[in-house]
């Protein structure tokens, strides 16, 4: 796996947004890392955490404002972040079992799904809050 960063082609054009997504990717990259260093799999699990905590956290975020401000794609959305959440809470079982490959196989599948997800999805909610003046 490539370098794991955030790219100025996944703004959104919503700084809170945008600042969130900075650090999910910071996140991902912390547990890259901690991967390629041979941490232990308690570490890994504590990064993993707190990356899947984020982003429930972050989901929330956005859907609540959406829901504030009658987006109408909302039930979609969340549908599509549900749907991630339960996707990766199988992986995750898998991850719990100690299966190092594993681990490479959740971050690269949460990484991919949210770069396809920010730039279709969330971008499509940028252009709708803009056009109600939040940026
Ligand atoms: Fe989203």
């Amino acid at each position: 796996m490539s370098t794991i960063e955030w790219q100025p082609a996944y703004d959104v054009q919503v700084s809170r947004f945008d600042e969130q997504h900075k650090k999910l990717f910071q996140l991902m990259s912390d547990l890259h890392n901690a991967m390629k260093e041979g941490e232990g799999q308690i570490k890994l699990a504590e990064i993993f955490n707190a990356l899947t905590a984020y982003t429930t956290t972050h989901f929330s975020d956005e859907i609540s404002l959406m829901e504030s401000m009658n987006y109408p794609g909302t039930a979609e959305h969340k549908a599509q972040h549900d749907n991630l959440i339960m996707q990766v809470g199988e992986l995750n079982k898998k991850f719990v079992k100690g299966d190092g490959v594993v681990s490479i196989e959740v971050l690269n599948f949460l990484k991919n799904w949210l770069v396809t997800h920010i730039q279709h999805e969330d971008k499509k909610y940028g252009l709708f809050f803009n056009s109600k003046g939040i940026y």
